[in-house]
């Protein structure tokens, strides 16, 4: 399992980082936005480097940079002792990583997630990947990088947007494993939190699960709590003037899939209004109009490897606590749009 440095110091921690490893050349990836704004948080002390930049936005997780990133590597001469930074989000991460752990059968990389989606999530687990002809993530490797720095330095930059988006994967951590870590969110304004608290013991959350099943044969299952009927959304509203950021639409998906919960797996009524609750004061309700329905559902069992209308849930029993292979149909999933729809 890859080793996370908390840093409250970005440009030192990362400089004394280096100085104990041995590489024969130095390459930094980052995205158009990670390189205007993250870069020169690092740039000033770093020793020699070669540094790669790609246009920002997921549409550009796909094959064609990889295949600019290889040549660039290629280029530049890098043998298999060269260090790979991964400067940026979870795109940058993914994609920096894929193109390390492929080039030359693999070279060593170093992730510094800048966003907070990418921290308190991407960061750990070891998935790495690409975008292929329309399939999110269809193209990948499990690799560790040899470490992962983080610094809730680089959030003073973040749109709010992509702030708050990366929020609700910490609130899904309170809601799969921390009832009091849930209790301390709800009791707070969200956007004014120590984000570096909460990073520390947002990864702490993810790290566990995923060192007891790091392939996703069982416990990590939890971890997609609300992402079947999020993803759904999620795929839906993709290239519409509705376009959900990840998070918001994984805050639809916990609130349906707290329904779901409520029905089929024992959390209780009074948990699941405070689970709306909160996630509708922090995300808001969107309208969905009645005539997307039939297209969500379908969508929910696309996803992975459900059988067509037997879909497979990470489902609350109560908030804290999260069972995984509870099986709903299309039925139930339509009562969970249709009780968000009347929120
Ligand atoms: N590997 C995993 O386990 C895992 C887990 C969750 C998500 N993901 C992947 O991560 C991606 C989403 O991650 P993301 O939300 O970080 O996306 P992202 O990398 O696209 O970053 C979001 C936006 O913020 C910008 N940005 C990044 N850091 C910034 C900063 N400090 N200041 C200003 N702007 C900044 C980026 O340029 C981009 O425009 C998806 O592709 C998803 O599949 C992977
Ligand atoms: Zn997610």
């Amino acid at each position: 399992m890859d080793s996370v440095i908390f840093s409250s110091s970005i440009q030192n921690d990362f400089v004394s980082f280096l100085s104990r490893q041995v590489y024969t050349q130095l390459g930094i990836i980052m995205d158009s936005n990670t390189e205007k704004y993250c870069y020169p948080l690092i740039a000033e002390k770093l020793p020699a480097h070669k540094h790669f930049a790609f246009e920002a936005g997921e549409v550009h997780k796909n094959l064609n940079t990889c295949t600019n990133i290889w040549q660039w590597m290629t280029d530049c001469g890098f043998d298999r002792k060269t260090l790979i930074i991964n400067l940026g989000g979870g795109v940058t991460g993914d994609m920096g990583g894929f193109c390390a752990s492929t080039y030359k059968r693999g070279i060593p990389f170093v992730n510094i997630p800048t966003t907070l989606l990418s921290q308190v999530d991407a960061s750990v687990g070891g998935k790495l990947g690409i975008d292929f002809n329309g399939f999110k993530n269809h193209i990948g490797v499990f690799t560790d990088p040899i470490a992962v720095l983080i610094s809730d330095e680089f959030l003073k930059t973040l749109p709010q947007a992509e702030l708050r988006s990366g929020y609700a994967e910490v609130i899904k951590h309170g809601l799969i494993q921390h009832a009091d870590y849930f209790s301390c969110m709800k009791s707070q304004d969200w956007e004014n939190q120590d984000w570096k608290t909460i990073i520390e013991k947002s990864v702490s959350i993810k790290k566990e699960v995923v060192e007891k099943d790091p392939k996703e044969s069982g416990l990590r299952k939890i971890l997609n709590f609300g992402h079947t009927i999020g993803h759904a959304f999620e795929s839906y509203y993709l290239d519409t003037a509705r376009h959900l950021l990840h998070g918001e639409a994984i805050a639809i998906g916990m609130i349906t899939e707290a329904f779901l919960s409520h029905k089929k797996s024992g959390l209780t009524v009074e948990e699941l209004n405070q689970i709306s609750e909160f996630l509708l004061e922090v995300y808001g309700r969107i309208d969905v109009p009645p005539a997307d329905v039939t297209e969500i559902i379908s969508l929910c069992s696309q996803d992975k490897k459900n059988d067509a209308d037997r879909i497979n849930f990470s489902l609350l029993r109560k908030i804290g606590q999260c069972d995984y292979n509870i099986i709903c149909s299309l039925e139930d999933i339509e009562e969970a749009i249709t009780y968000y729809r009347s929120l």
